[in-house]
């Protein structure tokens, strides 16, 4: 079932797989598409576990052969500030379920790298490195093709965080500065961990955004952030809409229960 919620686009599957299965099909028309056009594919991968079961499907015999992986290139929406082969790692996540397991090319892997004195270092690199592979002044924002979200229980997507400095910024910006800034850093107190996250607007510029959701866990915040009172500081995922495209909310029956339509 799909409907539309303030120019969000909300697909409903009875139940997880069925929501990873279409998420997957998803995925390979897009890459083959965008690939078949100009011969490459620029995605951003979310973090935490959801991706694991989404991934466990791409990495079956079907996807794991019929994708063009070797022209898609990978980058992030988030990181933790630890290093690379930490069971916390996104890239880490990402490589385990994802990465070792299709034919990827290695170079097309853009992970946020935390091997710097501290995360405001690690983000100012990322940034960095995204101007420079888009070819993008710093004025511009990356083009990726596909952005992948997660959510929150407490409605924060990527990194940024309810109440958080970093979106602050984008609800009260403090310069003109900062809304040309594709990569932020914050201190998360409730995990004691620095973190590394794309900001607002470098997502939004992403050509479509596809939040996948699953779990009665999420179904409040589903809630809150499509239904709810309009408070991007206290559900930072309303500050997401794709400013190119089409913003998408794949979930499941358990995590869309608290929907009205
Ligand atoms: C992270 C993610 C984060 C994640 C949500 C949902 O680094 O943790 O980028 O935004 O998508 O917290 O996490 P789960 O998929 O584990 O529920």
């Amino acid at each position: 079932m799909a409907v539309m919620i303030k120019n969000n686009e909300v697909k409903i599957f009875p139940g997880s797989q069925d929501l990873f299965q279409f998420a997957a099909n998803d995925f390979r028309q897009r890459a083959i598409a965008a690939i078949n056009q100009k011969g490459e594919f620029s995605i951003v991968l979310s973090g935490g576990n959801t991706p694991k079961s989404f991934f466990d499907v791409l990495t079956t015999d079907y996807y794991k052969t019929s994708i063009p992986w070797q022209e898609i290139k990978f980058f992030f929406g988030d990181e933790r500030y630890v290093p690379a082969n930490s069971e916390e790692s996104n890239f880490h996540m990402a490589n385990k379920y994802l990465f070792d397991k299709v034919p990827v090319n290695p170079e097309n892997i853009y992970r946020i790298r935390t091997e710097f004195d501290n995360a405001n270092d690690a983000a100012n690199a990322y940034e960095q490195l995204l101007r420079k592979t888009f070819h993008i002044h710093d004025k511009a924002f990356p083009p990726f093709d596909l952005v992948y979200l997660g959510l929150g229980d407490n409605a924060h997507t990527a990194s940024l965080m309810p109440l958080s400095d970093v979106v602050m910024q984008y609800i009260k910006p403090s310069s003109a500065d900062i809304n040309t800034q594709l990569v932020a850093s914050l201190f998360m107190k409730e995990k004691n961990m620095y973190r590394i996250t794309l900001t607002p607007p470098a997502i939004n510029n992403g050509k479509n955004i596809i939040f996948l959701v699953d779990g009665a866990n999420k179904a409040t915040a589903i809630w809150e952030v499509l239904q709810g009172k309009t408070d991007p500081l206290h559900y930072p995922a309303q500050l997401i809409h794709s400013v190119h495209g089409k913003t998408y909310w794949y979930l499941d029956q358990a995590a869309a229960q608290k929907l009205n339509f």
